[in-house]
């Protein structure tokens, strides 16, 4: 079954065609970085706009790559949830209208759902049950996944998502949009030693699985202002150096609220999705502990795309499901149990 996934939850306009849920056909992702850079940050309005200009010759390429015409399209997915309204609501619109015209079941998707999926496509079995690292620019979540729709959230951030904080600290030093590649790029020449960042005070009782970054963020940027301040000294105030020890601390924050949720589940799997599961650091780190089964996607399919999309729509479909062409977009998630978001 051929699945065309389209997602325009945040600012990538993206759509693939998904082959029984693994094989990638094509995969196409149209990125707004440059329209959005000026402001250090996503424009909901300007998104949702490129959206609207893009999505058609999105689709369309992503079929040519296929080498599938819209008759070859068996089923279509969408981004539902979370996200931003004005962009789910261009893909979401679209996905429904195709599915209408061409007689075809439509299948509503949650965002996070996707990424968490990501490392299943092109992918030989992972079972279940496994931990979920899902770490983007919106969301930070531990959970336990039992079944591809049956998530249990364990800890999530209690203020800023991870991806944010990185994206915060690159705006305020004018290190670059967005900010995690490029700190990530940034941190391989600098000490992360150099400076000495807080961990939350957390993870105890009932947020044992959660995290914080409102802390961190807060002291890397006053020490900019302590640069501003004085004179800057020989060593340990390169950009380099404050990308490195921000970026050690961000990882670290995550990491000791996931080895709780090992410890405490005693599930050794863990499969990480999500723009952040691109950062080098982190999958260094977790590939580092030999009695954790880490499993991260491909660089590519970090980020938004719709295979994921796809793919996680196929899942419904083989289980005979589909969803109503009234599905609503929501700026929040709804398929998740428990404390989330
Ligand atoms: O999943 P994603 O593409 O979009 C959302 O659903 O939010 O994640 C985007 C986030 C951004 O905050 C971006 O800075 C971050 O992922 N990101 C990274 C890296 N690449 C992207 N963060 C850390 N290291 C990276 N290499
Ligand atoms: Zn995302």
């Amino acid at each position: 079954m051929r699945v065309l996934g389209i997602e325009t939850s945040c600012d990538e306009c993206a759509a693939a065609v998904v082959e029984d849920g693994k094989k990638i056909l094509s995969n196409v992702v149209a990125t707004q970085i440059p329209f959005h850079a000026a402001y250090n940050g996503v424009v909901p309005e300007i998104a949702s706009r490129k959206h609207t200009e893009w999505i058609v010759r999105v689709v369309q390429e992503a079929l040519d790559k296929a080498q599938l015409t819209v008759c070859d399209v068996d089923a279509v997915a969408a981004t539902a949830h979370p996200g931003l309204l004005g962009s789910l609501l261009v893909g979401l619109s679209f996905a429904k209208a195709f599915a209408w015209a061409r007689d075809i079941p439509f299948i509503a998707i949650d965002h996070m759902l996707a990424h968490l999926y990501a490392p299943r496509l092109e992918n030989e079995n992972i079972e279940y049950p496994f931990l979920g690292l899902l770490v983007s620019g919106g969301h930070s979540i531990i959970c336990r996944a039992d079944n591809f729709d049956d998530i249990t959230v364990l800890g999530t951030t209690i203020d800023d998502a991870v991806g944010e904080a990185f994206d915060k600290v690159s705006k305020h030093y004018g290190f670059g949009y967005p900010g995690g590649a490029v700190i990530d790029k940034l941190a391989k020449s600098g000490d992360s030693g150099a400076f000495n960042f807080p961990l939350p005070n957390l993870y105890k009782g009932d947020h044992r699985y959660d995290f914080s970054y409102s802390g961190l963020k807060t002291a890397v940027i006053n020490q900019l202002d302590k640069f501003r301040a004085g004179p800057l000294k020989a060593g340990g105030d390169s950009p380099a150096d404050i990308a490195a020890a921000f970026q050690k601390t961000a990882v670290e924050i995550l990491l000791r609220s996931l080895f709780n949720a090992v410890e405490d589940t005693d599930l050794k799997r863990v499969i990480a999705g999500g723009g952040v599961a691109a950062n080098s650091y982190l999958r260094a780190a977790l590939y580092e502990r030999r009695d954790i089964n880490c499993v991260f996607p491909p660089l590519d399919l970090c980020g938004d795309n719709g295979a994921m999309v796809a793919g996680l729509g196929y899942q419904y479909l083989a289980r005979g499901e589909r969803s109503s062409l009234r599905a609503q977009a929501s700026a929040r998630v709804a398929s998740f149990k428990r404390r989330y978001p």
